[in-house]
């Protein structure tokens, strides 16, 4: 199936930190591709904004370098890369000083009005840390670089803790209206992770049984295999806790746990998601287990050793964290949400699990067996949906029940062979440019996922809690299966 381009009007983009890893991976190839795809059109200004001085060419030069290097170059038609980097000019700037911001101001200065009194879309993309958020919001406002059509694009982390992200949300509503701020969760860009929302509320099927009548948990899984190499600073400051759960694992327990909202429109999708925030529960520090990767014995490489790698031996911070989480609303009291992520795992796999109540009696008797049904979400990679179905062991012998799989693989049932889904960060800019804010997180909604959170590693801190270890390339710590196996209950397998 070929995905609808809808060609957007000419807008102009700048990218501050256009020199740093996340422009040059992400954000630069996301707008080639979607300028291969013809949604982006020819009067579209890229401006790359950053403190290194280069010239207009060697930028560009750079720049086709990398997109070669981050696409792969058979991804990459030497005309279509010629007409983008046209639309691309690099300025040398000072987020922090004056140096670069009149240069900006001459760049965008022309061409503001699209056709008529349509003002033509802006968007600054803050691909800096949150240090230069409030610098930069104050000079594009001193340089009169704003207006009504103008959006600011802010990634995660979104603060520290509670305090940090209400002082960040205080700054750029100085200077902002929280229309025009797009706060950047990229797992809300996956297409499967929407596919959660077109599941649930484009269906009959799964909503009657969504509840804590049926359900019997719901098991949320991002497994990864890479490290924490080459962010190392970063990571030990934040743990798997702030990394991960308090935002990506967090986003996914919204969606899956959410009121069906009265319209696909951003405040309504967002309040839901707000709501479901709310009404967790505190975790308890025993409901949580924390680990840390290390080398199984013997085994040696880069970046098997958490510790090692961040230059800590005596590190507390966790690289993997499971906890229970509980929901006090009406719709899932009762019903446990069982979270885990973790680096250096055995696969990459983002999975949820809904396993459903076993039926409340058996006419075929104990000896045909008990069996529950479960869907299971699989969110990257082989993304699709497989539903356990319980029906009759074929062949003689009596009644006797087994489970199979009604398995849908996204890949098999969407695309042409070899065709590849849009990066989450292509949706996720072509939505700034069109003005929706669906997929982005309201400030309201940043302050109750800190506000979740700081009490968790409040309390971990005051209990001197300490990461296990576990092998790198395992499923974790065993602490995390005893998390489960106190309830009788077992973790779905992390398989790629
Ligand atoms: C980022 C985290 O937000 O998400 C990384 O900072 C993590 O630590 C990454 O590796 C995972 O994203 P994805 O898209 O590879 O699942």
């Amino acid at each position: 199936m070929v995905s609808r381009v809808i060609p957007v009007a000419p807008f102009d983009l700048v990218v501050f930190g256009a020199t740093g890893d996340l422009a040059q991976r992400k954000i630069l190839p996301a707008l080639f591709r979607r300028f291969c795809a013809g949604q982006i059109p020819h009067g579209t200004r890229i401006i790359g904004a950053a403190r290194s001085a280069f010239s207009l060419d060697d930028y560009r030069q750079n720049l086709a370098q990398s997109l070669k290097k981050n696409l792969g170059t058979t991804a990459i038609e030497d005309e279509k890369l010629v007409q983008f980097l046209q639309l691309v000019s690099y300025i040398s700037l000072d987020g922090n000083g004056a140096a670069g911001w009149r240069a900006l101001s001459a760049a965008l200065s022309d061409g503001q009005e699209q056709s008529g009194s349509e003002l033509r879309v802006q968007v600054y993309y803050f691909s800096v840390g949150p240090s230069l958020f409030g610098p930069l919001a104050e000079r594009l406002h001193s340089h009169g670089l704003t207006n009504a059509a103008t959006r600011i694009v802010v990634e995660k982390p979104f603060g520290h803790d509670l305090a940090s992200a209400r002082d960040l949300n205080r700054t750029l509503a100085g200077h902002f209206d929280e229309g025009q701020i797009y706060r950047i969760d990229h797992y809300l860009g996956k297409e499967t992770v929407q596919n959660l929302m077109a599941v649930r509320f484009g269906n009959m099927l799964f909503e009657p049984l969504w509840n804590s009548q049926y359900v019997d948990h719901i098991q949320i899984t991002v497994a990864e295999t890479v490290g924490v190499l080459g962010r190392e600073d970063y990571y030990e400051r934040s743990g798997a806790m702030r990394d991960m759960m308090q935002n990506h694992l967090m986003q996914l327990l919204c969606l899956i746990a959410m009121e069906p909202p009265a319209k696909f429109d951003p405040d309504a999708v967002r309040d839901e998601k707000l709501k479901v925030i709310r009404a967790l529960d505190p975790v308890e520090p025993y409901h949580i287990v924390r680990g840390q990767y290390a080398p199984a014995s013997g085994a040696v490489g880069r970046d098997l050793n958490y510790r090692e790698t961040v230059g800590n031996q005596r590190s507390s911070t966790e690289s993997y964290i499971a906890l229970k989480a509980h929901i006090s609303n009406w719709r899932w009291a009762g019903t446990p949400f069982y979270l885990r992520t973790g680096k250096r795992l055995k696969a990459r796999s983002s999975v949820i699990n809904v396993m459903f109540k076993d039926a409340p009696h058996s006419i075929f008797g104990e000896e045909a067996g008990r069996h529950a049904n479960h869907l299971k979400i699989r969110l990257q990679p082989n993304e699709g949906i497989t539903l356990s179905v319980t029906i009759k062991e074929p062949g003689p012998g009596g009644m006797r029940l087994m489970d199979v799989p009604l398995d849908m693989s996204f890949a098999e049932a969407l695309g042409p062979k070899g065709s590849e889904a849009a990066d989450a960060y292509e949706r996720l800019i072509m939505d700034v440019v069109r003005g929706n804010q669906t997929l982005f997180m309201r400030g309201d909604e940043v302050e109750a996922a800190w506000g979740w959170t700081d009490p968790i590693i409040a309390g971990l801190q005051a209990r001197g809690d300490v990461p296990k270890p576990y092998e790198s390339g395992s499923v974790g710590p065993g602490d995390a299966d005893l998390l489960l196996r106190r309830d009788q209950r077992e973790w779905r397998g992390i398989n790629p």
